[in-house]
């Protein structure tokens, strides 16, 4: 493999067309599954992680959305298939993964990202709310994992960087708990130790598992709160980060060498204080 050309840096180089340089993207030959890229985080990480040379399925139930990402993704050299689906639903969950490995041929990333926000008092608040924070941001999470994780034992016997990665979403709420958050930091921390008990459980044999708990970041996530709860989110916002600040979080935790497993990583606008 030829060296990288003074003052050429590695991201350029690795961005570049082809093999002008002779090197090879970091995830070149693996494959990737991103829940909740239709939008956001996801949308944002399925994008970058082609761009490290990854095959990307992309789920979600907005099937437009992932169609328009798929096509700029194939239509600069990337591979990306469409998964619209309800992962609350575990019967779509499972073939949303089966689907990935049967087209792309293998599982070596699950990024579980999909999930919902919705704040407030917990006297009186809606229960359906809570149910459907349960529903994605827990079990639909689960699911996802569950099926994925023989996928991903195998991708880190055989695969071409023999470590397979599950990065799992939690949140500053995952952390700490606050008064109008009740619900959704308790699926945040569920999500939290489940990622830590399964990281144990894994690492000997490759799988590494990570946690990544963003601040606060401009996507949708917010806009589906009622509108009271979402007049007092909005007149607390202050800075916010992009969603491609967490995208590259992601990428830099998935493209560490075999012996390197970034475990949890904790990510604020610089001026957020809690
Ligand atoms: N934005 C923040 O400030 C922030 C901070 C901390 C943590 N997070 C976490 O980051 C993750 C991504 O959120 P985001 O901020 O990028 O928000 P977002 O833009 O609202 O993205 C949420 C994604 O989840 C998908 N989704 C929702 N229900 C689904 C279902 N039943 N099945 C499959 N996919 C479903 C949505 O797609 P469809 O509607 O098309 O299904 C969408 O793609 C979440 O886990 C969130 O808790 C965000």
């Amino acid at each position: 493999m030829k060296e990288v050309p003074a003052g050429v840096g590695w991201a350029e180089a690795l961005t570049s067309e082809g093999d002008d340089f002779g090197v090879k993207p970091v995830l070149d030959g693996t494959v990737a599954l991103v829940t909740g890229a239709s939008s956001g985080i996801g949308a944002a990480t399925a994008a970058a992680l082609a761009a490290q040379g990854a095959a990307v399925a992309l789920a979600a139930r907005r099937g437009d959305r992932l169609e328009a990402l798929a096509a700029s993704i194939t239509g600069q050299g990337g591979t990306a298939l469409v998964l619209e689906c309800d992962i609350t639903d575990q019967q779509q969950a499972a073939t949303a993964v089966q689907r990935t490995v049967a087209e792309l041929g293998r599982l070596d990333t699950l990024v579980n990202n999909a999930g919902v926000m919705l704040l407030g008092p917990v006297a009186g608040a809606p229960l359906p709310e809570w149910q459907q924070m349960v529903q994605l941001n827990v079990l639909g999470l689960l699911y996802c994992a569950h099926a994925a994780l023989p996928h991903l034992l195998r991708a880190a016997e055989d695969g071409p960087r023999q470590v397979a990665d599950m990065v799992n979403i939690s949140s500053v709420a995952g952390r700490a708990a606050r008064n109008g958050n009740g619900v959704y930091s308790l699926t945040k921390h569920g999500v939290g130790a489940f990622s830590e008990s399964l990281r144990q459980e894994v690492a000997r044999r490759y799988v590494r598992v990570s946690l990544v708990e963003p601040g606060a970041t401009a996507t949708e996530l917010a806009t589906h709160n009622r509108p009271e709860v979402l007049q007092a989110i909005r007149s607390q916002f202050g800075q916010t980060m992009e969603a491609g600040d967490i995208a590259d979080a992601i990428t830099y935790i998935v493209t560490r060498p075999r012996h390197v497993a970034v475990n949890e990583m904790l990510i604020r606008p610089t001026e957020q204080e809690r």
